[in-house]
Formats: C-alpha cells, structure tokens, sequence
C-alpha cells in the first residue's frame, strides 16, 4: 500500500510539472510570427554547435542575447550525428539537445534548421557518405531510399527534440523548424520529380507534429504549411509568394566563408545594418544573421572543395568568440531601437513617401505612436529631406531610425561603437622540442601494395567511403626494351579530379598539383624517367573537403578518374599508353593516421626521433608536448612554415591546415567603401598572404595537468620550427563619436594600459593612422583621456567642447577621436 501510494504521488508530481510547464503557441500571419497570439519582431542568429566546444556555447549565447537577438539559429548536421548509417553520435559538442538547453537557459528562443541537407560549408552538404555509396541512391529527388534515410533522420531528430520537451508547444525554446535547404535554387534541374520531392519534403515534416511553424528557406511558392523565407545580403525587395506569409529573412550573410588560397572578405558594420533596417523598413519581421558566430571546421568538416578550417566568417562574434567590433555593438544598438518600434512595426499601417533619388521614408503609423524610417539608396549622394516639418540630412546608403518619427534614434552610417583590433601574444608553453617520424610509405610508394586490387579507376567516394582525405592509387607498368614508347621526353599524364595529387614513379616523387585556378577537373603532365623492366606509379588522391552545394552535387566526381598513361614523343609524333585499364591496387588513408601516431599515449608503440628533424620532407609526422597557457585567452597554433596537412591536439583534430597556400596578389581593396551592394568579392584583404596561418586550439582540448601534446602531419614538406602558440586579445580599440555623443572604450575585462592617439576637432584617418587636422579643442586632451581611462576597463567620454575645449572648426561638424591600446 504503501508503495502504491507514492508511485501516485509520483505520477501526480509528473502531470503537474508537464502541465505547469509553459507552453507557447507559436503561428504566423501575413504580417509577422506570432507567440502566444501576440505578433513579434524577431532578431535571430546562427551559431553551429559542433564549430565551437561545449564548454564555449553559454558564452556564445550569452553574448548574442546581450547583442539584442531574440534566437539562437543551428542547422543540423546529419553526417556528424549518423557517421555510420544507424550509428549515431550525440556526444561533446554534438550534444545537440544540451545546445538547445543552453539556449533555454539563456532564455532565448531557437530556431531548428534540420534540412537535413545543410549546405553551410559543411563537407558533403551534411550528407553521410554511406548514403551516397548505397545502391541506386539519389539525393534530393523522390528517389525511395534518400527519402527513407531523409525521413528517418528528420524523424529522429524531431523525437529527441520531442522527448525532451524542447518545441515551443511543449515548453521548449524551438519555434520555427526548417525542412530542406534552398531547393528553390536547385529544383528547376531535377524538373517534375523536383516539385514532387518538395511536396514530399512539406507533407513528411507536418506529418512529424511539431506544433511550431515549419520554414523553406529559399523555395518559391513552398508548399502550404510551409513559410517560404528570404536567403542573401538583402532581402529588402523580397516579397513572399504567398500572401499569407509573412516576411522572413532566414540567412542574411553577415561576411563570407573563405577557400584556402582565398582572400579575406570584410562586410562593413554600416553595410550590413544598412540591410538590416532597410529589411525592418519595407515590412520584415523575422531576421537571421548567418553567421553569427561562424567559429571553426574542426577535424574533416570544412565543406568545399577548399573551404578553410576557419569559419570565422567575419561575423558579429570572431571565430574565437571575441566580440567583432564595431559590427556586434553597431548592430546591438540598432537591435534595441527596433525592438522599442516593435508594436508599430507589426500593428502599425504602412505607407512610404518617395522623395526620388532612392529617397524614401516609411511611416508606421498607430494610434497609441507611429515610428519611421528614412532611407537613401543612393551610393554616393548625400540627402537633405524634409520630413513631417522637419529636416534631416541622410548619407549615402544608409537609413535613418526614428521610433517617434521625429527624432533620428539610429542611423546605419554612424558607427560610435568602437573598433576593436584583435592582437596575438606569445603564449608562455614552455620549451618546444620537437621529434619525427616518417609516414611510412614505403609499400605504397616503392612497392606498390594496397588491399584491393581492380582493372579500372574508382572515384574517391565510392571506394574510400571519406573514411580519410587519402586514396593511394597504385599500379605497375612493364616495358619491353623494344617498346616503341621509348622515348627521350617521356611522362606521365593523369586526367584528374583529385583536390590534390602527389604522383610517385619508381619511389620518386615526380610533382604535385593542387587546384589553384578554380578547375577542379585537370590533366596533370610531368616528365619521368622510366626503365624496361616494371616499374611502379604510385598516384596519392588527397581530398579537401567534399562538395556542399550545387544541383546534383553529390555526383561531382573526386579522385583519379583518368585516363591515366605514360606518353613518349617521337620527333611531333605522340605515342601513349593508356593504364586506366591496367590492375590498379588501391588502399585508403596513410599509415599514420589509421595507427593514430598522433595519440598522446602512442609514444612508447612508436619511434619518434629527435634527431635530424627534417625540413620540407613530405608526409612526416612531428610531435611535440606543450604547457597550456596561463589565463582564459583564446589559444591559437601559429603553423606559418608549414605546407598542408591536419594537426591534433592531445589526439582530437583541430583541422586542416594550409598555411603555404597564398592568396593572389591583386584585388585588395586598402578602403572599403561601404555604400553600394555587397558581394562576397567586393571588400577583401590579405592578398598575397597564407589565407589562414592561426588554428585555435580551443582551452576544451588542453589538459587540466597543463600537459599537451600537439602533432601535425605534414604532406607537402614545411618546418615545424617556426610553429608557435599564441593567445589572442584586444590589442587596441578606436572610437570615433560627433559632437555631443558619448564614446565608450572598453578592452573586453583587460585595462587600459595607454592612449595612443586622442583629438577633438576635426581629425583625419582610420584606426591605427589617425592625424590632427585643422582644428582642434583648446583642452589637454591627451591628458584629460588619460586621467579618465587609464587603469581602468571601460571609460566613457563626452564629445563636447566642454569636456575638451574650444575648436574654431568652422561649420564642420566636431568629432571626437581615440585610440587606446590594451
Ligand atoms: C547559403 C546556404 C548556407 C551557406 C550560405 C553561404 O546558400 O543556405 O548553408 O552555405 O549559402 O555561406
């Protein structure tokens, strides 16, 4: 009896906490998502769980919501989750549900991308491997066993999710769930059988129940229940399909993603805000940043082919997870200034009054308070507008916020946040001593064994299953003292789609190709020396990161494809030899990697030597142990010296690197002139450098005894002696405020130690290269900022004559500059 009643008493405790829990009805009209019947503006962004550590996301999170967003946006990523079909992996941080908690926790909305096609320079696009490789498969079509697979991880997912009440009808933070990716830019090239998939795709998620609202990025038209949504730079003159939906921006691209031999792209804070206001002023509601912390492609994910193993993406939050300033403060403060319109934004009657010259103020107009927006699309000129009896001048490009439709709260081309400049420190690790290996090779390259042999050439992903970034291709070729080949000039021409190919004849490294002109599908020629008898080709297929987007991209062929032959000239005359056909002995993956020479502990199973250490030797591995560095700095390894290869970290792969790959020396832009549209290719820096020398070691990796190993396997040959690790911090901060606004400096928790540069007039110049111009306050600035900053972590200072004295400058507007160093 006793225990009958208190399996009751359990019961009832359970039912009353499942319906104490408070659920949210999340729906939609024409106009806005609503919550629990009320319409809101949403302000969400996208962080990617498995591109940061676990340990770093209440950070992240928290400081997207002190950036004023509403939402935490993921995808996720089907391959990580399902490496092995029906095998899953939810641990560390692909700890998808202890994410969603941390953005409950946060008290922040999420919003569920499952796809579960992905895109996201993600490699594959999300898709597992296996599914490619099973028997008539075909992605993103109604083809019966893609569907089965797609169905049943979009299930699973769904049921976790369920299980552990994270919908918004549950209780949960989830209100908005994505089917498919951008199918809208793809489904003309999979004709009648495309629209089929969709309506496939629509009826298979709302059979799922999840009581929130499902979202199409995207995809024209989609199919009812689906909400169509917006993905670009802009999307101010996207109008939804249907009438019914209201206006969503799901990726608004905050940066771009960078491909090794790529320059830096650089997305102005004043560019993006100008995008974001103009999309709150012509309607918008619902606005997603991707990224808005890209983070890293740790291990084998970068997506590609090409994509670096840093996402940093230059989004509000650096790939570290430092703010990205001014973009994060600059977008805070205009987050907050629509937030205060929320209710006209949604309730209010819209109408717009064109001023020409793409001039346009929009009234939202309400009993209880109306709010305004004044834009200029202009890209150069300046506007001087009379509005409801007043005047207001509006730069180029740039839009003017006003929540009382008198005053300008906001305007999207005055940045008073203050630049941050982000500086490298060397990190106290103790001694570097490194030791060597080679990979050992010989089988492969001298001998030729591999553990299947065929007469025909295998693309990349049906035989290596992307079980490694290798494929060595191996085969013999005989020649008769008579052959008619012979030749002076002889060589070997392999048609290839490798990403990277390092051909090996008789044990001798003959060349390597990579991709540096955007043609993946090349012929690769290179004189050998060869001998009657048999002699060996070795041919090693590196892959770096497998196609993520594209109709039909999956099919995109990867590996040696040939043909494959040796080629003797005779006088114009050309004699070849096709070996496409010929036994081909193949074996996946280096030696190295499968025994996990890179383990802490394989020390004592391995013979690593200090001796000697070679430099510029291809596939060697070098090891050394490190101390962890003292304090909570990001940690990054400094691999400049090296050519490519992957790096581990106590045995967990920090990614690939490619520090030996240059960016183009042209097309660098020193100003970046925010007014105009954006693209991806028109404000890039870093030409001519390593597109990416720094690898973050995130803290999660380091043991808690300060004891680390960190081991790089080295393909192409470089020196392991200039490797060096580094903490990363604020190095210094500018801010730039007009008359009468309040600067902020803040060094994000360290002092300021100095003050580099301080003048109220009318200074000249960016951050670092500041100057005096004509006139300037008859105070001691220098002084005045140095008694008030100085030793301390923030420091507020007026712009103002008052505080730093008269300036004769004339009619020109004063402005107050600093520049102070952490
Ligand atoms: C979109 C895609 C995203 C991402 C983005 C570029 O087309 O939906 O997943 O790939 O492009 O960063």
């Amino acid at each position: 009896m006793k225990h009958f009643t208190s399996s009751v008493l359990s019961f009832l405790l359970v039912v009353f906490f499942i319906s104490s829990a408070h659920s949210t009805i999340v729906s939609h009209d024409e106009r806005a998502i609503t919550i629990d019947g009320q319409r809101r503006i949403l302000i969400s962004g996208s962080i990617h769980y498995p591109r940061s550590t676990a340990d770093m996301w209440p950070d992240l999170i928290n400081k997207a919501k002190d950036g004023g967003l509403d939402a935490i946006e993921t995808y996720v990523f089907w391959n990580a989750h399902e490496p092995a079909r029906r095998q899953y992996e939810f641990s560390g941080n692909l700890d998808l549900v202890r994410f969603i908690k941390t953005v409950q926790d946060a008290g922040l909305y999420a919003v569920l991308r499952i796809g579960p096609y992905v895109c996201a320079e993600w490699n594959y696009g999300g898709f597992p491997m296996w599914l490619h490789n099973m028997n008539s498969v075909e992605f993103r079509t109604t083809n019966t066993d893609f569907m089965n697979e797609m169905q049943n991880f979009t299930t699973l997912i769904v049921d976790m999710m369920k299980r552990e009440n994270l919908f918004a009808a549950q209780g949960g933070p989830i209100i908005l769930a994505q089917i498919e990716n951008e199918y809208g830019n793809v489904i003309d090239s999979y004709g009648a059988a495309g629209k089929a998939y969709i309506d496939w795709c629509s009826n298979m998620a709302d059979s799922l129940d999840i009581g929130v609202p499902w979202i199409m990025c995207q995809e024209k038209d989609a199919p009812e229940p689906m909400i169509e949504t917006c993905n670009g730079f802009y999307c101010h003159d996207y109008k939804p399909t249907n009438p019914s939906n209201p206006k969503m921006w799901t990726e608004n691209w905050t940066g771009w993603f960078k491909n090794w031999g790529g320059k830096h792209p650089f997305r102005t804070a004043e560019d993006l805000s100008y995008a974001v206001a103009r999309f709150f002023q012509t309607g918008g509601t619902f606005q997603n940043y991707y990224m808005y912390h890209g983070g890293t492609n740790f291990g084998r994910t970068a997506g590609g082919p090409y994509i670096t193993t840093s996402y940093d993406y230059h989004a509000p939050l650096d790939e570290f997870g430092n703010l990205n300033q001014p973009k994060w403060g600059h977008l805070k403060q205009l987050h907050n200034v629509l937030k205060s319109m929320e209710k006209s934004l949604t309730y209010g009657n819209i109408s717009d009054i064109d001023f020409g010259n793409d001039v346009t103020a929009t009234i939202y107009a309400m009993k209880e308070g109306s709010s305004c927006f004044i834009s200029n699309s202009n890209t150069t000129a300046d506007a001087l507008v009379s509005f409801q009896g007043n005047q207001y001048s509006v730069p180029a490009w740039s839009v003017s916020v006003l929540p009382d439709c008198k005053n300008v709260a906001y305007n999207t081309a005055k940045v008073n946040t203050q630049e941050s400049v982000m500086a490298t420190q060397d990190a106290d690790v103790g001694g570097i001593r490194w030791s060597w290996r080679p990979e050992i090779a010989e089988q492969t390259i001298v001998k030729g064994k591999g553990d299947v042999v065929a007469d025909y050439l295998f693309d990349q992903k049906d035989f290596a299953n992307d079980a490694s970034d290798y494929l060595w291709y191996m085969t013999r070729v005989r020649l008769e003292k008579d052959d008619p080949i012979w030749s002076r000039n002889m060589s070997l021409r392999v048609h290839s789609n490798a990403h990277v190919l390092h051909a090996y004849v008789n044990g001798k490294h003959v060349g390597t190709h990579f991709v540096e002109d955007g043609k993946y599908d090349y012929d690769f020629e290179k004189s050998i020396e060869l001998a009657p008898g048999t002699n060996r080709i070795a041919l090693l297929s590196v892959t770096v990161g497998f196609q993520n987007y594209g109709p039909f991209f999956e099919k995109s062929p990867a590996g040696i494809n040939g043909p494959v032959m040796i080629v003797g000239y005779k006088g114009d005359e050309r004699i070849e030899k096709d070996l496409s056909a010929h036994p081909w002995e193949y074996k996946v993956g280096l030696n190295g990697v499968e025994s996990k020479v890179f383990s802490p502990d394989s020390g004592s199973n391995f013979k690593w030597s200090t001796e000697k250490l070679p430099t510029s030797r291809m596939l060697t591995w070098y090891k050394t142990s490190f101390k962890t560095p003292s304090g909570s700095d990001p940690v990054v390894v400094d691999l400049h010296g090296l050519g490519k290869g992957e790096a581990w970290i106590n045995g967990k792969s920090i990614g690939r690197y490619w520090p030996s790959f240059k960016a183009s020396d042209d097309g660098c832009s020193d100003e970046c002139d925010y007014r105009g549209p954006y693209d991806s290719n028109k404000c890039t820096f870093k030409c001519g450098e390593p597109t990416q020398t720094l690898y973050h070691v995130p803290r999660a990796f380091l043991n808690e005894n300060g004891e680390n190993v960190l081991a790089l396997l080295e393909e192409m040959g470089g020196d392991p002696t200039m490797a060096s690790f580094k903490t990363m911090s604020v190095g210094s901060v500018c801010a730039k405020a007009d008359e009468n606004n309040v600067i902020e400096l803040s060094c994000n928790g360290k002092k300021i130690s100095d003050i580099k540069f301080v003048n109220f007039g009318n200074p000249t110049g960016k951050c670092g290269s500041f100057a005096k111009g004509t006139c300037e306050g008859d105070k001691d600035a220098l002084k005045l900022v140095t008694e008030e900053c100085i030793g301390k972590m923030t420091c507020q200072l007026e712009a103002s004559s008052k505080m730093f004295g008269a300036a004769d400058c004339g009619d020109s507007v004063k402005s107050l500059v600093v520049e102070a160093v952490c």
